[in-house]
């Protein structure tokens, strides 16, 4: 049976370059599990798209004294160009500026409107005196209530993880003009988050499998209970209002609206496939499996807030009540040197210093080996070259390349026929089989760390085999136990391939140039006979310094 897998990525924020610590924690795990599924036989949908609202793009557009669209084009067209690089297998990539976005948003707004959990609020906002304006989310910056770290900014502090109101702000200063804001009267709509915590708290307690970390900090905001947020900002950049009663000058706040885009991207794809209908089959279907992958500063709004606006749309929406996430891995952060990675602070290498630096395939590797599932993981350009050199070339790339030479020179450039196997045969390619299984099954739990090791110990068995059976003295020797030999080695290269191919999507293309598409998640046999010209190698080596890679 296949099932439906939506695999929700987070949307970035086209303000500004992504580095390694965004790749790492969000998009490449998305991409690899995405892959794999497929692989598997699921209806993979993958979607994603540039987050074009919030103060931090207007926070930038006023830096640079240009209109906002100036810097959304800019990000916009860079995070495209470096999907396209990296070999990210999007389904949908698109951004929140569409109409449809605004119209679903606004869809969205006006059911949970109709259901009562809107409503209209006056309260204070930090106001700029110098600059006569409201100061929402990050025109302001101050010291975090709960940490005490001096950086927060006004809707989160990127220490402890807390998401704020400017108002809880110790020291507020304005980004605009760096004066100490006063407060002012504004209305705002708000979202009655409460109203959702008795529904949210046995749906979380229900999650099988999830990461501990995960659970631990969404069920920490339930115990606290949940605060009603307000949706609108006293800004001109957003989704538009579908309801005029607070006068102009207000917008959707970004958060409430980009979640949103997870529905409105499953539905532009299924307009854009010719099926309109289609993405029902994602969300209003028993059987399918939502799956969001994130960084942890994101863990409050998409295990909180966006099961909180889906319930509240009830089944006002066509199609009815809409699926909750199944499962949400967040990733914890990449840190560089000890500092969490951040483009803006200049912590780490931005995704196109990366690509300068590294084959997609590699750079892609050195990441997965190192994803912060469970903890904090710190990255360096050493660390990431030695990898390279001494894991993906080391153990595979040059497994790849000695025994397709050896085939190719010595069994008529062709898959030889296999003579009698022995014990040593058999043990590797069961192994092989084993480790594919086993490596099926971290996949299904998002431990993509661990299948990564699974399949590079795989490669590392082909390794011990072939200097258990010598090939190349063989080939002196004994011509057809060689090439019993060599069949054998390529056959289990031939499983390898397959766990391997989510992490390394542009070698494994190469590779199925030469040895076939594999059938799905599982040892194809050779098909004897099958060319195998003199193959190329498959990765670079990296030429640095190399520090030990650590664990
Ligand atoms: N733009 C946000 C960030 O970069 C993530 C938004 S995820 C979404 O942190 F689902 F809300 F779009
Ligand atoms: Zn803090």
């Amino acid at each position: 049976m296949t099932t439906p897998v939506l695999v929700a990525v987070a949307w970035p924020y086209a303000s500004g370059s992504r580095h390694l610590g965004h790749l790492a924690g969000a998009y490449l795990p998305a991409d690899i599990f995405a892959r794999q599924q497929r692989m598997v036989g699921n209806e993979v949908l993958m979607v994603s798209g540039s987050d074009v609202h919030g103060t931090p793009i207007t926070v930038r557009a006023e830096d640079e004294a240009v209109s906002p669209e100036v810097i959304v084009d800019r990000y916009h067209s860079e995070f495209v160009r470096q999907w396209e690089q990296l070999g990210m297998s999007w389904d949908n990539y698109t951004t929140t500026g569409t109409e449809h976005h605004a119209r679903v948003t606004q869809e969205m707004f006006l059911a949970q409107l109709a259901e009562g959990h809107i409503d209209a609020r006056v309260s204070e906002q930090l106001f700029d005196p110098e600059r006569e304006r409201f100061l929402p989310d990050r025109f302001v910056e101050g010291t975090c209530p709960h940490c005490g770290y001096p950086d927060a900014r006004g809707d989160q502090c990127d220490n402890c993880g807390r998401t704020l109101d400017p108002t809880d702000l110790i020291d507020p200063r304005s980004k605009l003009s760096g004066a100490t804001p006063v407060l002012r009267e504004t209305e705002h709509f708000y979202y009655r988050y409460s109203d959702f915590t008795d529904r949210l708290k046995p749906y979380l307690e229900s999650r099988k499998g999830w990461r501990p970390h995960v659970l631990n900090f969404a069920l920490g905001f339930i115990e606290e209970g949940l605060l009603d947020r307000a949706i609108t900002r006293d800004i001109e950049w957003g989704v538009e209002l579908p309801v005029d009663d607070l006068g102009p000058g207000k917008r959707i706040y970004v958060w409430y609206d980009a979640v949103i885009g997870y529905l409105s991207a499953s539905q532009e794809w299924a307009e854009q496939t010719g099926d309109p209908g289609r993405w029902h089959h994602w969300w209003h279907n028993d059987d399918a499996r939502h799956v969001y992958f994130i960084g942890k500063d994101n863990i409050p709004f998409h295990a909180l807030f966006w099961p909180a606006q889906l319930l509240g749309v009830a089944d006002r929406l066509e199609g009815g009540a809409l699926r909750l996430p199944d499962d949400i891995p967040a990733n914890q952060y990449v840190t560089f040197k000890g500092g969490k990675a951040s483009a803006s602070r200049g912590i780490g290498l931005t995704i196109d210093e990366g690509l300068e630096r590294f084959q997609p395939d590699a750079l892609r590797y050195a990441l997965a080996a190192a994803f912060p599932e469970q903890a904090d993981t710190e990255i360096s350009e050493e660390q990431i070259g030695a990898r390279i050199n001494e894991e993906l070339v080391a153990t595979w790339g040059n497994l790849v390349n000695r025994v397709l030479t050896m085939v190719n020179k010595n069994c008529d450039g062709a898959v030889p026929s296999p003579g009698p196997t022995t014990d040593a045969d058999t043990a590797l390619l069961d192994g092989i089989d084993d480790q594919l299984a086993k490596a099926g099954e971290q996949f299904e739990a998002v431990q993509l760390r661990a299948a990564l090791r699974t399949g590079m110990d795989a490669a590392q068995s082909v390794n011990q085999y072939l200097t258990a059976t010598e090939p190349w003295k063989l080939l002196k020797t004994d011509l057809d136990r060689a090439r019993t030999v060599l069949h054998t080695a390529l056959g289990a290269i031939n499983g390898v391939r397959v766990m391997l191919a989510p992490y390394l999507p542009f070698s494994a293309a190469a590779l199925d140039g030469i040895l076939g598409e594999p059938s799905g998640w599982r040892r194809d046999e050779l098909e004897v006979g099958r060319r195998i010209d003199k193959p190329t190698p498959l990765f670079q080596k990296i030429d640095v310094v190399a520090e030990p890679a650590g664990d």
